[in-house]
Formats: C-alpha cells, structure tokens, sequence
C-alpha cells in the first residue's frame, strides 16, 4: 500500500488532519489500533478555542457543532466566597469560546472520513513506522492476520500519549519535561440542567470543582480527589454532597442532581517533548504534550498542531517548500510552552496541594484577588483562555 501521509491514530489529531488534507487532495490513510466504537466511548473536555472552531469549519465538519454547541462569552471563578465573572468577549475584543464535547467533534469527524471514502484501518496491531530519517518512510502493521506495509512520504504521529509514535524515536534524539500533581479529577456525566450557564472554576478549601455541561439537558461536573483514589469509593450521592461543599451557596442550592452516566478519575499531568519531529515523522497532540485539563486546552492544543502541519504540507505539495518542514517543531512549541504554562498557572491557583501551608494558600488567594481585581489581570486570563492565535506559515 502508498499514500502521501501516513497517519497513526484516528483520534480527534488525526482525523482532523486527515480530513483537512483529504479535502486538499493530499492523499492519506490512517492506522487505528481500536475500533470506532471504543474512541467514542471515552469522554474527554468539552471547551473549544475560536481556532479549533475555525479549523473545524475549514475542514467542512462543522454543521452539527454550530447547530448544537453553545457559545460561551464568559466563566465564573469562585474563590473565598466571591463569584467572579471572566467576561471572555468583552476582554479579547469580541473572541468567545465553543462547547461542544470532543466524543462529539470526533463522531463529526469520522461520519466526515466516511463520507468521503478516506481509508481508515482500525484494530490494526503492532504498528511501528520505519525509516523515518530516509526519504522514504513506511509503517508496518498487522491486519486481519496479516502484515501490511503502507509507504508514505510523511508520517504524522497523532497516536496520542501512549502511542508508538514517540517510542519510535531513539531516546538520546529527545528531551522530556514532565510534571506529575498529587491529585486527580473526579469526572461525572448527567443528564441535568447545567447549574449555570457559564462554566463554574471553584478554589475550595477542600479542593477545587469546576461546574461545566455538553448541553442544555447534559452536565459533566469535576472534583479534586487524591491522587489514589478509586472511583468505586465515590457513589453518586458523595459525589453531589461533596460538590454542594465546595460551591458557592446560592449555586449549590440550586444544582439538580441525578444519576451518573459516567464516571471516572483522571490523573493530571504536564508533559512536552522536544522535538516535535524525527526525520519524516511527525508528533502532534497528546503524542507530543499533555496538560492538566484546568485551562480546557488539550484539544485545542491538538488542534493547533494539525494546523501548523497541514498549512506546512499544503506548501510542501503544492509548492515545493520542504524548507519548512523543518520549521514544524519550533512553531509548534511555542504555542504549546504557552499554553502548557497556562494549564499549570491555573492548576496551580485552583487547587489544593498537600504541602501547602498557610503562607501558600494566602499567596494562592492573593494570587485570584489581584488578578481578577486587575484588568490587566483579567485580559490576561481571558486571552489565554480563548486561545493565544496561531502562528503565520509564510
Ligand atoms: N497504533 C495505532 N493507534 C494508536 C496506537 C498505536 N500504537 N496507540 C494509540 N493509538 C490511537 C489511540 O487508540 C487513539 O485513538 O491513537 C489515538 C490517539 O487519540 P487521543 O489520545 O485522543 O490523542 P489526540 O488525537 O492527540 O487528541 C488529543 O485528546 O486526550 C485528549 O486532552 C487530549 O483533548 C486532547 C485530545
Ligand atoms: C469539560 O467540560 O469536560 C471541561 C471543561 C473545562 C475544562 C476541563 C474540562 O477546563
């Protein structure tokens, strides 16, 4: 088998990837080792940034997201007793954001890939790309019982944090910078009226929360917990007490509780790699970094990625400019150093650390009082949160 660009992982990265260059007439298959209906069992973030939105209208699987996603212009955070709105719109010159679940955004994309009779290879084993340094790159894998080769011209890793992809790159040619926080998120699924109509971020003296929604009948809210916590130990009704605690009163009263659908912990993590390329291999997404999600910026970050790759290739093919092929990895880090410090910033004032004394948590409640009494401040949280923009490719 040959394409153009190779692509492991049928991810959000990769399949939105694979649509965008589908749709520019670069050919590309992609190498998946579960099935659809695994990936779209997982439940991940929900908050899309204007760029990922753009990308996703570019790339023609947008319909379902702007009929159903909601815009939100705003977010709470609460912290000592206030409640204090980021009023996104006012403070980035009009820039909002979209939610809209990443279950859904990959759903929308696949159904897209369908339609299209772009070539997707699920459940296939033992992927391992080869040559990546030569110009004449090629994975193998296993199908059906049989060992496939696809030749290729790239490889694009979006295999995601426990792909292949990063493995295959020989340890001396990387640095890793990782940071592990001793606590996770408690996630749970509803379907109940959200609490409010913009997105709850709460400091709480017993751990952060933070109110968010898929819908206007579907809620996904979050707790702190430590970090060996076992979901089996949280039923329902802890979950709801323990989230009514840490709320402000007037939005605990009025949380409608109901059963879960889903629930689950998640560690949090930082991760990057540098770089984001060996040779003719390409890492984008969760192959390359990992946030906390306190910032909602994994997909996004993703999405960011895909983009620099894309407009790259697009010059690549249509105009010879193998020049910036080696630009990839610069561009892209930038953006991620960016947006990795703004997950850890907002993971760090938001939660509660075990080694945290008294001196440290007034400077973590001095830290939200002067930045939301600062319109500086302010700006700052709001322009981050939307999403820093994308680079030019020249
Ligand atoms: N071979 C083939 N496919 C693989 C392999 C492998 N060895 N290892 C992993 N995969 C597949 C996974 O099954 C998954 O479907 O790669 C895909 C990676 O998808 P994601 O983990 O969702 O990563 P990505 O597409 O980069 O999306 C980033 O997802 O994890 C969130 O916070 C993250 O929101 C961000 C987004
Ligand atoms: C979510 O809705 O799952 C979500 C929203 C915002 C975050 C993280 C997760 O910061």
């Amino acid at each position: 088998m040959k394409t153009q660009v190779a692509i492991i992982g049928a991810g959000p990265s990769g399949l939105l990837l694979g649509q965008l260059l589908h749709r520019a007439g670069i050919d590309n298959v992609i190498v998946e080792r579960k099935d659809p209906d695994y990936i779209l069992s997982r439940i991940r973030a929900g908050v899309l940034e204007q760029g990922t939105v753009d990308l996703l209208r570019e790339a023609s699987v947008s319909a379902r997201m702007d009929a159903e996603g909601l815009v939100h212009d705003g977010f709470e955070l609460a912290f000592d007793g206030r409640s204090e709105r980021i009023d996104l719109s006012a403070l980035t010159g009009g820039k909002t954001v979209m939610v809209y679940g990443q279950t859904e955004v990959t759903r929308d994309l696949m159904q897209a890939r369908a339609a299209a009779g772009a070539l997707t290879v699920y459940e296939a084993d033992q992927v391992q790309p080869h040559d990546m340094n030569s110009d004449s790159p090629y994975l193998t894998f296993q199908h059906n019982g049989e060992t496939v080769r696809l030749d290729c011209d790239y490889i694009a890793g979006c295999d995601g944090f426990h792909g292949v992809s990063r493995q295959a790159i020989p340890a001396e040619a990387l640095s890793v910078f990782e940071r592990t926080y001793p606590f996770g998120w408690l996630g749970i699924l509803a379907d109940t009226p959200p609490v409010n109509h913009e997105l709850i971020y709460a400091n709480h003296e017993r751990g952060f929360a933070l109110c968010s929604m898929r819908s206007a009948t579907r809620t996904r809210y979050y707790l702190q917990v430590g970090a060996e916590e076992q979901v089996e130990d949280w039923s329902d009704q802890r979950f709801w007490d323990e989230l009514k605690r840490r709320l402000p009163a007037p939005v605990a009263e009025r949380l409608v509780t109901g059963p879960s659908i889903e629930k689950s912990i998640a560690p949090l993590r930082s991760f990057v790699v540098e770089p984001m390329q060996y040779g003719r291999l390409f890492l984008l997404g969760d192959a390359a970094h990992i946030v906390p999600p306190t910032g909602a910026k994994g997909l996004n970050l993703a999405a960011s990625d895909v983009s620099t790759l894309y407009r790259i290739l697009l010059k690549v093919y249509r105009e010879g400019r193998t020049d910036l092929l080696q630009k990839y990895s610069h561009i892209c880090l930038r953006r991620v150093w960016k947006a990795e410090r703004f997950s850890w910033w907002m993971t760090s004032m938001l939660h509660r650390f075990p080694d945290t004394d008294a001196f440290g948590q007034r400077m973590q409640q001095t830290e939200l009082d002067y930045f939301v009494g600062s319109p500086a401040g302010r700006q700052t949280i709001a322009e981050n949160y939307v999403g820093l923009p994308y680079e030019d490719i020249e």
